[in-house]
């Protein structure tokens, strides 16, 4: 996947600016608060995900302008096509992304996954490790998504009948025939949930192989990390089961207590649980590991490097891990964000700055 031509216009402090990437590297500089981060924020959007930055999609439209775009060309293994998102604004009536490839109306944003593959790693994803089982599950729900189109469906499928579970269980002593009404919802929870458990089964075997593997390249043989997946059940008739008997419990807390809303990915670093004893470079190490690995995973099973982007974390990682990520990126597109250029004044690829939204092309 390469990003031939890039252009936002009034996205988040960006009124204008076009970027040219290099094949290889593109580097975008600036001190802080100037827009780097929107502008790889723009790119990833391309991948149909949601923001990595959280927040809503009316965040993204500059303030004080009716609607932003992004428009952009990109090559696959398919050729060149052309996207454009709009966000906000007359086009898009009602709230939200929408899209077009090559003028062909995609409808909502979400539907360019599998059109644009891209990996983003971030300093704030050290909350994969450190944050709640929530921030893994999102992660392995949103790479599922970009790399299973089908994925989203049956994830709001299992949401949609999870939200008026939920409701139902939260005021059950209204409703006479509350039973009769779980057990058509546990049917559907049943169904859309062993379908999720199969794909986060398949996805994270390969995944935590390979993640297992660079951290202990990461680490020089020194140290060793595990990524555990433990499904709710293995079928669609066990989870049914499992779901059935927590009735009692989940009538009595008011929701749903069980099902894949509820998994978690297990992280341990010699043996210990890492978001309780690793240090931040463990940690660090962990999520890198994860990312680099789940770009290996779109490569193996779609056939197309993914666009990496990397948001601050050279200045996070010490040599060493710099060196490793600069080597485990090459053959893959790469845009960089950093508050200075000097460290890039030798490396081939095109650099810019970033001054109050204001792009400009030093090299
Ligand atoms: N919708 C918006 N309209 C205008 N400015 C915005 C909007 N959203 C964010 N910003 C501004 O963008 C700037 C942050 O840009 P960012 O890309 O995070 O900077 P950095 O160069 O440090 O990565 C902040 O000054 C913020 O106020
Ligand atoms: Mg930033």
């Amino acid at each position: 996947m390469i990003l031939k031509e890039h252009c936002v216009r009034n996205y988040r402090n960006i009124e204008e600016a076009s970027l040219s990437p290099g094949d290889r590297l593109t580097v975008i500089c600036g001190k802080n608060g100037q827009g780097k981060t929107n502008l790889l924020e723009s790119i990833w959007l391309l991948s149909g995900a949601k923001s990595f930055r959280g927040g809503k999609d009316g965040d993204l439209v500059r303030k004080g302008t009716p609607f932003a775009e992004i428009l952009a060309t990109a090559e696959g293994d398919t050729g060149e096509d052309m996207f454009r998102i709009a966000i906000g604004g007359a086009e898009a009536d009602k709230k939200g992304r929408f899209a077009k490839i090559n003028g062909v109306d995609f409808g909502r944003a979400t539907n360019l996954a599998g059109h644009f593959y891209a990996i983003v790693f971030a300093p704030n994803h050290l909350s994969l490790v450190k944050g709640s089982p929530e921030e893994r599950r999102k992660f392995l729900d949103a790479a599922l998504c970009q790399l299973y189109p089908g994925y989203l469906g049956i994830y709001k499928r299992y949401l949609r009948a999870l939200t008026q579970k939920n409701a139902l269980l939260k005021d059950a002593r209204r409703f006479p025939d509350v039973e009769y009404l779980l057990d058509s919802f546990d049917e559907e929870l049943a169904a859309a949930g062993a379908e999720m458990i199969a794909h986060r089964k398949r996805y994270t075997e390969g995944l935590f192989e390979e993640a297992q593997r660079t951290y202990q390249s990461i680490s020089s043989g020194s140290e060793s990390c595990t990524f555990g997946y433990s499904p709710t059940a293995e079928t669609a008739e066990e989870l049914r089961t499992v779901i059935r008997e927590r009735r009692p419990a989940d009538l009595r807390a008011g929701f749903c207590t069980a099902g894949p809303h509820r998994e978690d990915i297990e992280i341990r670093i010699g043996g210990e649980e890492a978001r309780v004893f690793a240090s931040q470079g463990q940690q660090r190490s962990a999520v890198l590991s994860l990312k680099l690995s789940e770009a290996q995973q779109i490569a193996a099973t779609t056939g197309q490097q993914p666009v990496m982007l990397l948001d601050d974390v050279l200045s996070e990682l010490d040599s060493a891990r710099q060196d490793f990520l600069l080597s485990r990126i090459e053959g893959r597109q790469v845009f960089i964000t950093s508050c200075e250029a000097s460290p890039f004044d030798h490396v081939q690829g095109a650099v810019y700055r970033m001054e109050a939204g204001t792009l400009s092309k030093i090299k």
